[in-house]
C-alpha cells in the first residue's frame, strides 16, 4: 500500500498509480514512477537522468491521514536541489489552513517549486489552482492553458471569500485549537475502545486507523444516520477533514456520537 492520491484527471491518475482508478481510462500517460512514503532512500534510488520533478502530499489524505515525516520531507527537498528537479507538493488536501498553516508544506520549512489546490480554497464550490515559482513559474504565461470554467467569476469570488475569512486574525490558530481538542477527543476514544490502532494528523485533517477487523465503512454509515460527514480512507482510517469554522460544541457531539457507535462494536 503506497496510498497516493493525486486526482482524476488523466495525467493525475498516472500520478495516482493505483490500479483500481487507473483502470477504465487505461491507457494511461507515461513518465510516472511510485516510490514507498516516507522511504527516502526508495526515493533516491529512483532518480534517473530522465527524472524531471518529485511529486508529494505531506500528509497522505486518501492514503489514510500519514503524515510525512520531517526527515522524508526535508530529504526530498534536498534531493530535488541536489539533482535539479522540481518539488511539487500536493496541497489540495492539505492547503488552504487545514493543517493550522497555509499550506501543509509549512509543517516542514520547505519551499517547493510548485504546489496544486483545491478542495478548500472554493470552501465548496469548484476551483483549482497551481502555483509555481522560480523556473517553474516561466512555464506557463497567461493564455497557455485554460478550461471552459476556469477563472468563472463565481468560482473566484468563493476562492477571494476563503482566503479573506483565513486571513481574519487568530483563524488559523483556531484551526489549530480545534484540531487539538478533536484530537484529544479521539485519543481518549482510543483508551475505551482497543481496537483503534492510532490517532494521527495535524490541524483539522486528523484520522483514527481501526483494526482491520472493524467495519470502517458501515462506520462512516452511521455516523451519517447521526448526521456527520465522515469517510473511511487508506488502512481502513476514519478520516476526519471537517469544515475550518467548526465549533468546539460541534466537535464534542461527533466524540459524542463515536463514543456511542463504537461501544455498539465492543
Ligand atoms: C491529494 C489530492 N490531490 C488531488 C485530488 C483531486 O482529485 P480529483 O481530480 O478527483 O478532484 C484529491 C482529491 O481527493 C486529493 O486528495
Amino acid at each position: 500500500w503506497q496510498g497516493f492520491f493525486h486526482g482524476r484527471t488523466l495525467a493525475t491518475l498516472a500520478a495516482t498509480g493505483q490500479e483500481k482508478y487507473q483502470k477504465p481510462f487505461l491507457p494511461m500517460p507515461e513518465g510516472f514512477k511510485y516510490m514507498p512514503y516516507n522511504d527516502l532512500d526508495a526515493a533516491k534510488a529512483s532518480i534517473t537522468p530522465e527524472t524531471a520533478a518529485i511529486m508529494v502530499e505531506v500528509i497522505q489524505g486518501e492514503g489514510g491521514v500519514i503524515e510525512g515525516t520531517q526527515e522524508y520531507i526535508k530529504g526530498l527537498q534536498d534531493l530535488c536541489k541536489e539533482e535539479k528537479l522540481l518539488l511539487v507538493v500536493d496541497e489540495v488536501q492539505t492547503g488552504i489552513g487545514r493543517t493550522g498553516k497555509w499550506f501543509g508544506y509549512e509543517n516542514y520549512g520547505i519551499e517547493p517549486d510548485i504546489i496544486t489546490l483545491a478542495k478548500g480554497l472554493g470552501g465548496g464550490i469548484p476551483i483549482g489552482a497551481v502555483i509555481s515559482k522560480g523556473k517553474a513559474a516561466d512555464v506557463f504565461t497567461p493564455g497557455s492553458h485554460g478550461t471552459t470554467f476556469g477563472g468563472n467569476p463565481l468560482s473566484c469570488s468563493a476562492g477571494l471569500a476563503v482566503i479573506q475569512t483565513l486571513q481574519e486574525d487568530g483563524f488559523l490558530e483556531k484551526v489549530v485549537i480545534n484540531g487539538q481538542f478533536l484530537k484529544k477527543g479521539l485519543i481518549k476514544l482510543q483508551q475505551q475502545f482497543p481496537f483503534i490502532k492510532d490517532v494521527r494528523g495535524m490541524g483539522l485533517i486528523v484520522g483514527l486507523e481501526l483494526d482491520e477487523k472493524i467495519p470502517g465503512k458501515q462506520i462512516v454509515g452511521l455516523a451519517m444516520e447521526q448526521g456527520f460527514i465522515i469517510n473511511c480512507a487508506g488502512n481502513n482510517t476514519l478520516r476526519f477533514v471537517p469544515p475550518l469554522i467548526i465549533k468546539e460544541e460541534e466537535i464534542q457531539k461527533l466524540l459524542e456520537a463515536l463514543h456511542e457507535i463504537f461501544s455498539q462494536l465492543l
